[in-house]
């Protein structure tokens, strides 16, 4: 039977570009979408940009520009990127729209006369330059814990504690520096804990996954709190009826830009949103990363719930990317734009990686950049696309491109691949792509057995017939594996649809046999990924943090040169974290004849070190291989060459006479120095 679903991904902020990290979670959601359209299903994906909040309206302020112009840039470049990595909505559109508007006051409204909203008096910092209140990511002062200095108004980078803005030593406004007051004003509150049943009867119902259950289950235990829902002015987003200088907080009106978009897409083309986006014939699941669980799991459905609307059927949770196998980082090169990869590579290529990796589960995934490499190399180019490379063009050249029909060995080849069929479904659906890909391959190795135990381009010489009767079968299981394929690569099916001369394929015809027909000359498929567009797109991602200026940078640095001023306390030598490190890499720096480039192996923890001991050290690949001593937490501090990532021990009065502190050859790297 014919289902129709709803899908939505998170809503990006429209205040920064789509990085590799985010496509995770479209990537994964667009593979969904593309496998319900390919299985038969009636599939709606809507998305739209997250325009409302604080930052937007402070990086505006801050190019001198309206926030209007700025979220209006910013959606010309997000749709650009999803468009290159092939990523279909059936309507993108954005949270700072009319349907957003009415909805979000609609829904209020009603959250309100049933009493799920109440009024209450709070303090927040304020500042009287800036003329508003601070939200907890612009208020920095040191931390009230370790003491380091510019951290954030509710967590530090230096030492993890989170805290009160209250709390912090000497805080300022991030964004001018005077000293915030203190200031009382009346906010709107949700009352969450009025839903504390329903939500625990939903989590029942398998509203999640198992791990993000046991998650919602601390929360609950916890006690679930009044949520504030209302800011003060100057503040970009909806106003709330009514009030004179009260908006809605950016969290309330973000989810009910699902609606929105749905709405608005529903407007245009005829259909009544009422049903599609609240009636029992259609199924609703939202995809998310796991950082928005509680606004996913709690607030969303308890809004949705308070004002009459249907909750969605499943919530998905995805873990978050690494890059060889550490957080995405700017100093490393590894927080790498959508647009950076798409000038370098085929986008198609992150799309089979990451459904290679991607299950149901909230584990992070890694991008490992020569796995990358290898897999898109040895099965993508060297399995699936050579299995078509080989035959089409030696039928089109020598055999007038026409296709015979499948004998009893092929059809038993054939069958292999049909059967299965059931289970690719199955775990497509389920969201297992990893398991899908697996079968794939495997299934492509059984295949170019055929085509080795065959030998076409033996046979070809002596047997023309027999030889057309193979290629055949080839064409035919070329066919079966671009179904199988077709929602995670569909450019590089759709070349398959073309060459095999077939209209769009779907799961339905892949039992159908190609025979008797014409096919169409060859075109590339892949083409295999040289290692050096990789590492040259990494290079540029580097040099782009440097550009736009990253979170760290606008830190006061610690310089390597400056003589110490202030006394030592043995809690502050504490903080020192000594390891081992082991140079992989040493190098003379051009342009600074002091510097030597270090690449240190912290116990698996990449880092990148310039160091002042090129005079003493002239011959540096010679100290590749020695463990050496580094302070592994010393904040990262941008030179005029790279980013440095720590600071290795030598002593010795400076020039040709400097000592590293080596140690002993029994030391492992990452080994805590004490
Ligand atoms: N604007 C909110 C979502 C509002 S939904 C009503 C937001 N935006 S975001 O741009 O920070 O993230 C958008 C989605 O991308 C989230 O689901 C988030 O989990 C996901 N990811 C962002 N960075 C990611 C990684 N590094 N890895 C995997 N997913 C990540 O949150
Ligand atoms: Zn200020």
């Amino acid at each position: 039977m014919n289902r129709k679903i709803v899908v939505t991904s998170a809503l990006p902020y429209a205040n920064g570009p789509i990085h590799i990290g985010h496509l995770v979670e479209y990537l994964q959601t667009d593979i969904w979408v593309r496998f319900q359209k390919a299985n038969g299903n009636q599939c709606l994906y809507f998305c739209a940009d997250d325009t409302h909040g604080t930052p937007i309206m402070i990086s505006a302020r801050k190019e001198g520009i309206e926030p209007e112009e700025l979220i209006k840039r910013i959606y010309a470049e997000h749709t650009r990127d999803f468009a290159d990595f092939h990523i279909q909505f059936d309507n993108y559109y954005s949270t700072h729209s009319e349907e957003n508007r009415q909805l979000s006051s609609q829904i209020f409204k009603s959250l309100s006369d049933k009493g799920s909203i109440v009024k209450g008096e709070i303090e927040q910092a304020y500042c009287e330059k800036d003329k508003m209140f601070l939200p907890d990511r612009f208020i920095r002062g040191a931390c009230p814990k370790c003491k380091s200095e510019n951290q954030y108004g509710d967590s530090c980078d230096s030492c993890g504690a989170t805290y009160q803005p209250t709390d912090l030593i000497e805080p300022v406004c991030s964004n001018c520096g005077t000293k915030p007051v203190i200031k009382k004003s009346i906010h709107y509150f949700f009352r969450l804990a009025d839903f504390q049943q329903q939500l625990k009867d939903l989590m029942a119902s398998g509203y999640t996954g198992k791990s993000v259950a046991n998650k919602l289950e601390e929360w609950f235990s916890a006690g679930l709190k009044d949520w504030d829902i209302s800011r003060d002015g100057p503040y970009f987003g909806f106003k709330i009826p009514g009030e004179e200088n009260k908006y809605f907080y950016v969290w309330l009106d973000a989810p009910i830009g699902y609606m929105a978009s749905c709405k608005n897409y529903c407007e245009k083309n005829g259909l009544d949103f009422d049903k599609v986006w609240n009636g029992k014939d259609y199924e609703l699941y939202h995809f998310i990363g796991k950082d928005i669980m509680y606004f996913h799991a709690l607030f969303w459905p308890a809004m949705l719930m308070g004002s009459g609307f249907k909750v969605a059927n499943r919530l998905f949770v995805h873990g978050f990317l690494t890059v060889n196998g550490v957080k995405m980082s700017k100093s490393k090169g590894t927080f790498i734009k959508a647009s950076t990869y798409a000038k370098h590579l085929d986008p198609e290529y992150l799309r089979y990686y990451y459904a290679s990796k991607l299950t149901d589960g909230v584990d992070d995934i890694d991008l490992n950049l020569e796995d990358f490499v290898a897999k898109v190399n040895s099965d993508l180019v060297g399995k699936l696309a050579n299995l078509a490379s080989r035959s089409v063009p030696m039928l089109t050249g020598k055999l007038n491109a026409m296709l015979s029909s499948v004998d009893t060995a092929g059809k038993e080849l054939l069958n292999q691949l049909t059967a299965a069929k059931n289970q690719i479904i199955d775990d497509y659906e389920k969201l297992d792509f990893a398991s899908v890909i697996r079968q794939i391959t495997a299934l492509a190795d059984i295949a170019n057995k055929y085509v080795e135990v065959n030998q076409p381009w033996a046979t070809i010489k002596t047997d023309p017939e027999k030889t057309r009767t193979t290629l055949t079968v080839i064409l035919n299981a070329v066919k079966v594996l671009a179904i199988y394929l077709k929602p995670v690569l569909p450019v590089f099916v759709e070349k398959i649809e073309k060459i095999l001369d077939v209209s769009p394929l779907t799961f339905a015809d892949v039992e159908s046999l190609l025979e008797n027909k014409k096919v169409n000359e060859y075109i590339r498929l892949a083409e295999r990924v040289e290692k050096q567009k990789v590492d040259t797109m990494v290079e540029e991602s580097k040099n782009e943090s440097a550009v736009n200026g990253s979170e760290s940078e606008q830190k006061p640095q610690v310089t390597l040169d400056e003589p110490l001023e202030a006394e030592c306390t043995i809690d502050d030598f504490k903080k020192v974290d000594l390891r081992v490190a082991k140079v992989l890499k040493a190098e003379k720096v051009t342009g600074a004849d002091k510097l030597l480039h270090l690449e240190l192996d912290i116990g698996g923890l990449i880092k990148n070190v310039f160091a002042g001991i090129s005079q003493a050290y002239p011959e540096p690949e010679k100290l590749v291989g020695r463990l050496v001593i580094c302070c592994a937490n010393l904040q990262p501090r941008k030179m005029k060459f790279g980013v440095s990532e720590g600071m290795i021990l030598a002593a010795g009065p400076g020039g040709k006479e400097v000592f590293m502190l080596g140690i002993d050859s029994g030391a492992k790297s990452g080994q805590r120095v004490h």
